[in-house]
């Protein structure tokens, strides 16, 4: 008797158990800015300020660990892969650093971006490295034989010389790589990385706008850079210009959202080109800060209005996108 019972009670569990697995790596089908986004664990993304590098069909997202149980004298950054955009599985946190440049106590570790070099086969991340103050201003720069292995820390430097806290990516259609910073002095650079993408290969176009999160798409002939204006955490209305060519001239920065929403309140943190067998959908990656709840802080992804110069970020809502297709579908309910 007892001991039937017992086994009702350990099947009742293992079946309770098994449910609530199967609750978690629930797939996903829709995007849905602003919300939690539960990884395939059931946990809220941590890819904060992020990047993202396309490697065969998988996508990799890095960003900003923010979780709350991390070591307070380390910065981390995660990655996260999927195929479809939607559903991410958490492959660890690949970066775990020790202040590497004796910044102090509070040292920063921000926007973290992975390239490829085709030329060495490794995966070469840059971020933004700091001291708490934001007055050491260069770029940190990690590598790794693997897209999420774990990246060992090389040097940090001021691209060109100059001041550099923001940084954003761009890969050409070409397949050339670019880095986007924001130097407090002149404003916004775009460089090309050398083939390594160890080291600056040249100035391509320095903007004399003050712009953070920086990104830049090429889209039908046309360059489309965006950004922030710089209001620390506080939500601002980003901008965008364009140009036929990196080098420039770039038009007037313009709103890419009604002003009075702070672009929906979040900030850009790339423009990602989805280019699949009947279209192509760009992705606004912005963040939505909560700076006193870092780990909280939500994405706000969605697919723009983009071609003959203008571009526009259309109010948020759920979405599903085919990687495949190209191709995204709003959902009204
Ligand atoms: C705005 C930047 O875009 C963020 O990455 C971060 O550096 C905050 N400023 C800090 O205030």
């Amino acid at each position: 008797m007892l001991r039937s019972k017992l086994l009702i009670t350990t099947i009742t569990f293992l079946g309770l158990l098994n449910l609530s697995q199967s609750a978690l790596a629930q797939k996903l089908d829709r995007i849905n800015p602003g919300e939690v986004w539960p990884d395939d664990r059931g946990a809220h993304i941590q890819a904060h300020g992020g990047g993202i590098t396309k490697v065969k069909d998988t996508y990799y997202w890095y960003g900003e660990e923010r979780r709350q149980d991390l070591d307070s004298n380390r910065r981390y950054v995660s990655c996260y892969a999927s195929k479809d955009l939607t559903n991410w599985k958490f492959k660890g946190d690949v970066v775990a650093f020790t202040d590497p440049e004796n910044l102090g106590p509070r040292w920063i570790l921000e926007r973290p971006k992975v390239f490829f070099s085709k030329k060495t086969g490794k995966y070469v991340m840059y971020f933004h490295l700091d001291n708490s103050t934001y007055k050491y201003a260069r770029v940190g720069i990690a590598i790794s034989d693997k897209p999420d292995g774990k990246f060992s820390y090389l040097k940090s430097f001021r691209p060109l010389g100059h001041e550099s806290r923001d940084i954003g990516q761009f890969i050409d259609d070409d397949g050339a790589p670019y880095l986007i910073f924001e130097d407090r002095p002149l404003g916004f650079h775009i460089v090309k990385l050398t083939a390594d993408c160890l080291d600056i290969e040249k100035e391509v176009s320095l903007i004399r706008e003050h712009m953070e999160g920086g990104a830049i798409v090429h889209y039908k002939g046309l360059y489309y850079a965006i950004g922030s204006a710089l209001t620390g955490w506080r939500p601002n209305p980003n901008r965008y210009a364009t140009a036929r060519s990196l080098e420039g001239p770039w038009s007037e920065f313009q709103d890419l959202a009604p002003k009075e929403t702070n672009t929906y309140g979040s900030q850009s943190t790339l423009l990602l080109k989805v280019a699949g067998r009947r279209d192509t959908t760009i992705l606004f990656l912005g963040d939505i800060w909560k700076p006193k709840t870092q780990w909280d802080s939500r994405y706000l992804w969605m697919p723009v209005e983009i071609g003959s110069g203008k571009l526009w970020l259309p109010q948020p809502g759920p979405f599903k996108i085919n990687v495949r297709e190209g191709t995204t579908i709003k959902i009204n309910n």
